[in-house]
Formats: C-alpha cells, sequence, structure tokens
C-alpha cells in the first residue's frame, strides 16, 4: 500500500530524513515511535503529499506523492496532530461541510458522532469542545469518506482512560474492514496493542522495524522472579526457558514454601531505550 524508497527530505538545504526506505502492506496497522521532534509529523506530511520537495520514491496506493492528483485524498483519510475544524461551527457543520468535498459517498455523521461519544454535543461550537472532544472529532472527520488508507497522527494522545479505549476499539474496527492504518504515537502500551508493525525513528532515522512481539523476544527470554521466607523474605530471578532446572524453586514448590511467583517480560518501551539509547517522551 506504502513503498518507500530512499527517502531524503530536509526543511533546510540539510537533510533531516536521509536515505529511509520501508513498506507498509494492506491492511496493516503500522506504527511510527519516536520521541518528540523525531520526525513523525514530517513522515506522515510527505505520505499525504504536503511535502512534495522530496527525494527519493514515495508510493502511496500506487501514486507518487510528488505527482498525486485531488483525487489522491478520495482514498486517504487525516487525523492531523492538531484541530483541523472551523471552531466557530458546530460539530455536525464541520463533518457536513467536510463531507461535502469528497466524491465517495460518506458515512453517517450521526453514526460517526454517536461512535465517539460526540453525538449529545453535536450542535456546539467546536470552540466550545474540549482538548479530547477535538481529538475524538478530528479522528471520525478523517472516517468521513470511509477511505482506505488512514494517517493518525497521536490519536490517542490527551484521551482519558474510557476514551483512550474507545478510540483504539474503533481503531481495530477500521482495521477489522480491511483498511491500512498508519499511526504515530508516543504511546508503547497503545502501539504494542494496536500495531501489526511498528518503526521507530529518531532524528529522521529508522533506527529498527519489526512487529511489537519480535522486537520484544529479540531482546531475551522473560524472567520469572520468586520469594520465599527464609531468615526475612528472600528472592530469586531465574529465565522462564529455564525454570525446570532451577532447584531451589522445585525444592520450594515441593515443600509448598513458594510466597509468590511472576514472570516480566521486557516492554516495547525497554526495547526503545536499548534500541536508540533514549527514552520515548
Ligand atoms: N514546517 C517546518 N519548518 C521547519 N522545520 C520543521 C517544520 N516542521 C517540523 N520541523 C522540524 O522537523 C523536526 C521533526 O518534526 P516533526 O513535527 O516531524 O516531529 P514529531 O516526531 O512529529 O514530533 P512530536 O512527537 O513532538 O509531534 C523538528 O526538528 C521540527 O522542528
Ligand atoms: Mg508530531
Amino acid at each position: 500500500m506504502i513503498q518507500v524508497k530512499n527517502l531524503s527530505f530536509g526543511y533546510t538545504d540539510k537533510p533531516f530524513i536521509r536515505d529511509m526506505n520501508f513498506e507498509v502492506r494492506e491492511g496493516e496497522i503500522f506504527g511510527f515511535l519516536g520521541p518528540s521532534g523525531a520526525g513523525k509529523s514530517t513522515l506522515q506530511k510527505i505520505l499525504i503529499g504536503m511535502l512534495p520537495k522530496y527525494e527519493g520514491s514515495v508510493r502511496v496506493n500506487g501514486i507518487e506523492c510528488r505527482e498525486h492528483e485531488k483525487d489522491f485524498y478520495e482514498n486517504i483519510g487525516v487525523d492531523f496532530e492538531f484541530s483541523t475544524m472551523y471552531e466557530k461551527l458546530t460539530a455536525r457543520e464541520n463533518l457536513r461541510f467536510f463531507s461535502s468535498l469528497y466524491q465517495r459517498k460518506p458515512r453517517s455523521i450521526e453514526e460517526l458522532l454517536e461512535a465517539v461519544g460526540l453525538l449529545s454535543d453535536a450542535d456546539k461550537k467546536v470552540s466550545d469542545f474540549s482538548k479530547g472532544m477535538k481529538s475524538r472529532l478530528n479522528f471520525i472527520k478523517a472516517l468521513l469518506h470511509d477511505p482506505v488508507l488512514l494517517f493518525l497522527d497521536e490519536p490517542t494522545s490527551g484521551l482519558d482512560p474510557t476514551n483512550n479505549r474507545m478510540m483504539k476499539d474503533l481503531i481495530l474496527e477500521e482495521k477489522k474492514k480491511g483498511k491500512t492504518i498508519l499511526l504515530t504515537t508516543h504511546n508503547m502500551q497503545d502501539a504494542t496493542e494496536l500495531c501489526d508493525r511498528v518503526a521507530f525513528i529518531v532524528n529522521g532515522e529508522i533506527l529498527a522495524l519489526d512487529s511489537p512481539h519480535n522486537l520484544i523476544m529479540a531482546k531475551g527470554a522473560a524472567n520469572v522472579t520468586y520469594t520465599w521466607q527464609e531468615d526475612g523474605e528472600k528472592t530469586a530471578v531465574c529465565p522462564l526457558n529455564e525454570i525446570a532446572g532451577d532447584e531451589k524453586l522445585r525444592q520450594l514448590i515441593v515443600e509448598n514454601r513458594l510466597q509468590s511467583i511472576h514472570s516480566s517480560e521486557p516492554t516495547l518501551n525497554d526495547i526503545f531505550m536499548d534500541i536508540t539509547g533514549r527514552t520515548l517522551v
């Protein structure tokens, strides 16, 4: 669905993105993960044809981005990092206006508003919306014309836990319908849950690209930590794949003396820190 070959781009003479290569497959959720200023939004803007002065090749849905025509946007939906609504209009008026710009048959505005819990706020001016409400409204704007490809820039940022869950479920529903989704996030938990594959981006460069599962597994086996009482509380750690040979653990089980036992896998955040030497925020 997306092929990026030898992409270089700079806002100044000095290239910020240098010789980048990756592909996004049809039907997958692909995540750009990286700290603030890494180049995630820049990359998305190149992919949606907003920054045509790049070198190399960027093909989206078969079209070279710098050469796209107007109908390119019939097939893609964009949820920008910042609200792109007319503040003086109501939510419903905004959605009606934006859906009128497309030739494709629009989705039901009522249903979309309902899906993100905004139906009762539909006739409020957007200027009176909270940050999280604007963010949910921005998301459904991207779905209005039912595009095959969705670009979501930080779709879960600024949402409370309930709305975060709802947003993730809606994104997964779009995937189920066969949509290809490219999203950026700072949130490793969300990325692990949503993304088929992720690219770690730092300073305009991809430092790793794989499924969250493979990235986590490449770090090595999970550990098992167990505790017992013996002149106070004692703790031992053993790799999960070696517990059969752990004599102390076997003895504690036989004697029914285990106080606690739990396994812990590295998180995507640990892997990110390992590979990039930085934290995400
Ligand atoms: N229009 C612009 N003109 C000049 N420099 C820009 C422009 N937009 C972004 N940059 C610079 O490009 C770099 C990458 O910015 P970008 O917005 O792509 O980061 P990001 O990874 O999306 O960060 P965040 O997580 O904070 O949204 C930053 O150094 C930024 O200052
Ligand atoms: Mg950004």
